[in-house]
């Protein structure tokens, strides 16, 4: 759960029942995913909002206050297309807040989105807990992974969207308040409701702007511009100069890239810190996709020693120290030491 400053406010709209909804597309031809201003965290990389501000499509509709829903497979920038749409709309100055609906007990969910007053079971808080809905009043709640709000809990969601007030659990009278719903999944909800287990009222309630982020296979145009915004960003973060050749980005541009965006900024990630060339011709084992490259033009010990870098510098992410990889990859941890003493050495990596 997060929480972002945010501005003034205006009532949520609620869209007209049964009535479907266009679909708009946050395709390459919408400025705002152009990575030319890539999307990123608030404060952390590049700034989106600006751009995001002005632009058109989906950001059109942050000022309007209407619920949004955001579908799209995993990794193509829903939850960050969540908090671009916040800090575009009226409601940037008051709290952004988001939850994972599927990483929350569903014993818990209703209590984390409630709240609850004091004494109002067991092991409760004496002073009671506000909800992400109370703590969201005046701004925006991002309900991520919605399909999995448990269906007793949905028609209390849908309460809120219809009356703007809310229980909160063991409290008598009923709790106004002023949130803009965002709802992301990366499932077929339209299917979640023919199968009953999403209430269709509420699917509807939802469903009023529906942003459908394409996977990036499909927005092929866009990897060239993205593969040159994270290597400013990786460069900057290892202080390096690295920078991947146009043969290497023309072939990434015909990769399936499953995993979409996160997938690919992970990969480039990797080759910045694991390449020893300024210039990066080829993903090597580093991407699983090329894995079983043919042509490549090194020995197998480099390929190897490359692979072993790339394990470590993901298990050194992980698990931090040398004793826990040595307990991962079955190793000894002076060998595991050596190895990490080696890598830095030879890719001038200094110790965090
Ligand atoms: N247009 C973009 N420009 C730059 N980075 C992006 C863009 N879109 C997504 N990203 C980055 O890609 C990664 C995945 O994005 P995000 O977490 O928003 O995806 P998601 O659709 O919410 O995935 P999931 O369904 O798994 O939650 C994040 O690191 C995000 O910052
Ligand atoms: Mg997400």
């Amino acid at each position: 759960m997060a929480r972002e400053p945010t501005g003034p406010i205006s009532p949520t709209r609620a869209g007209s029942r049964h009535q479907r909804p266009r679909t708009l597309t946050a395709s390459c031809s919408e400025p705002y995913l152009r990575p030319r201003s890539p999307l990123r965290e608030p404060g952390e990389r590049s700034a989106a909002g600006d751009e995001a501000a002005s632009g058109t499509g989906p950001i059109r509709v942050a000022g309007t206050d209407s619920t949004i829903l955001l579908t799209g497979e995993s990794g193509v920038g829903k939850s960050l297309l969540a908090k671009v749409i916040h800090r575009a709309s009226e409601r940037k100055q008051k709290p952004f807040m988001q939850i994972n609906c599927a990483a929350i007990p569903e014993s818990l969910l209703e209590a984390e989105l409630f709240g609850y007053e004091s004494g109002a079971f067991t092991g409760a808080d004496r002073k009671g807990k506000a909800g992400l809905f109370e703590q969201a009043d005046g701004g925006t709640i991002f309900l991520d992974e919605i399909t999995e709000i448990p269906l007793h809990l949905q028609s209390k969601l849908l309460g809120v969207i219809q009356d703007k007030a809310f229980h909160k659990i063991g409290g008598r009278g009923e709790q106004s308040v002023d949130v803009r719903i965002i709802a992301a999944t990366n499932r077929d909800l339209g299917a979640q409701v023919t199968l009953g287990r999403f209430r269709e009222d509420l699917y509807y309630r939802l469903n009023v702007v529906p942003v459908q982020i394409p996977p990036l296979r499909e927005r092929r145009e866009d990897i060239p511009l993205l593969i040159r915004y994270f290597t400013d960003h990786y460069n900057r973060r290892y202080n390096s100069y690295k920078r991947f050749s146009e043969s290497l980005i023309e072939k990434m541009m015909s990769l399936p890239w499953k995993g979409n965006i996160r997938e690919l900024e992970n990969v480039i990630e990797r080759m910045i810190v694991t390449s020893t060339a300024s210039e990066i011709n080829s993903l090597g084992l580093n991407c699983r996709h090329t894995a079983l490259e043919i042509g490549e033009s090194k020995t197998l010990v480099d390929l190897l020693q490359e692979y072993e870098d790339t394990l470590l510098m993901q298990a050194l992410k992980e698990y931090r120290t040398t004793r826990k990889i040595a307990k991962h990859y079955g190793m000894s941890q002076p060998t595991v030491a050596r190895k990490i003493k080696s890598l830095r050495q030879r890719r001038q990596i200094e110790r965090p």
